[in-house]
């Protein structure tokens, strides 16, 4: 137990890490909570105009959440402790300890999660995200149909490509549910017809 925990905490820490707030710094950038839809996440750094920053968000964002989850499987996790450290690596970018437990929405971070845990359904949960993205051309839509489809693709390539565990189908499940209700602001948006496209600032600039 205590190695479980000792894992888990590791894991919320390293989630903890705010890149959006790093890159934004090291790039001489305004602080995302200040703009846009003040989320400190890829999507809203992109705002800034800065790609690199928001490329940089995305990957350390998504870079942590696999490292927690490759940690554990180097370690050899039992699968309860695996299921901690998933759902604490992606509830550390949520609730972040460095910025006073207001962090982002979890969309890279769960992505690296889902590629520490397999990379074929982190690929299939990225193809899902570009294809959504592509046609409708909001990030926030993507990350939402993504997050219910990548527990099924979980369940359902179990036995032909892998073997699901209980707690790991638990623990993607309720990271996806969190992930939804966390873009509720952005669902309200856009059933309004007012959610951003991709890199722009608003939806009222065209
Ligand atoms: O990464 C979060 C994304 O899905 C939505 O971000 O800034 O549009 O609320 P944002």
């Amino acid at each position: 137990p205590f190695m479980s925990l000792l894992a888990i905490a590791i894991a919320y820490l390293l989630g903890s890490i705010p890149f959006a707030i790093l890159s934004s710094h090291l790039f001489g950038l305004a602080d995302p909570r200040s703009y846009g839809s003040g989320n400190p996440g890829a999507t809203n750094v992109l705002r800034s105009g800065n790609k690199a920053a928001a490329l940089m968000t995305l990957v350390g964002d998504g870079f942590k959440g696999w490292l927690a989850v490759w940690l554990a499987i180097e370690y050899m996790a039992p699968p309860w402790t695996m299921a901690g450290v998933c759902l604490a690596v992606f509830l550390g970018h949520l609730f972040p300890v460095f910025l006073g437990f207001k962090g982002g929405k979890g969309v890279a971070t769960a992505l690296g999660v889902l590629l520490g845990i397999s990379v074929w359904l982190g690929l299939a949960t990225m193809l899902t995200w570009l294809i959504v993205a592509y046609f409708f051309r909001m990030s926030s839509a993507a990350a939402m149909a993504s997050a219910l489809f990548a527990p099924f693709y979980y369940v359902l390539a179990s036995g032909m490509v892998w073997q699901a565990q209980g707690p790991v189908t638990f623990a993607i499940s309720a990271m996806s549910l969190i992930l939804i209700y966390r873009h509720h602001a952005n669902l309200s948006r856009i059933i309004k017809g007012t959610e951003p496209k991709i890199g722009k600032k608003s939806a009222a600039e065209k």
